[in-house]
């Protein structure tokens, strides 16, 4: 898959953690930053890979910031992106199944690359299921361009 690949300053460690774990398991990954501990702002980095996922230059993405929450908050502010944090490999495995989330975050201060990778290859291993689920991200993407009634319909 083309994976983009972001962190802040909080998330950068095992960013680069993560990026040598998905090399491994064959992906082609685009790091976009950052490029070290100084103090920067996740909402750039959550944006620069969104965008890239919403556009199709990325088949899905990767963030990581201290807790994963501020940049998931971010990301799912770029249309077309279901972001979630997970450090558990299975909530990333549901994600994919149940919500075809697109991008995941991770928390950079509360898990280290052995469980980064388990939660990667849950998340990258396995195939929406769509059906009755696809109906729900369907009614997901009508909430986001304001369509509040197509969801409840
Ligand atoms: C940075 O200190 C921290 O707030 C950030 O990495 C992230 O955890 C925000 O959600």
């Amino acid at each position: 898959m083309r994976i983009h690949l972001g962190a802040d300053h909080a998330g950068f460690a095992l960013k680069e953690s993560v990026r040598d774990i998905l090399t491994g398991l064959g992906h082609e990954v685009t790091d976009v930053g950052t490029d070290g501990e100084d103090s920067v702002d996740y909402p750039d980095f959550a944006a620069a890979v969104a965008s890239a996922v919403a556009g199709g230059a990325a088949d899905a993405g990767v963030l990581v910031c201290g807790t994963g929450l501020g940049m998931a908050i971010a990301a799912n502010k770029v249309p077309g992106v279901r972001a979630i944090q997970a450090s558990d490999p299975e909530m990333a495995r549901m994600a994919r199944l149940h919500n075809d989330a697109n991008v995941i975050t991770l928390p950079g201060r509360h898990i280290g690359p052995a469980q980064a990778a388990e939660v990667l290859e849950a998340f990258l291993g396995t195939q929406f299921e769509g059906g009755r689920h696809q109906r729900r991200v369907d009614k997901i993407g009508a909430l986001e361009n304001g369509n509040g009634n197509a969801a409840r319909g």
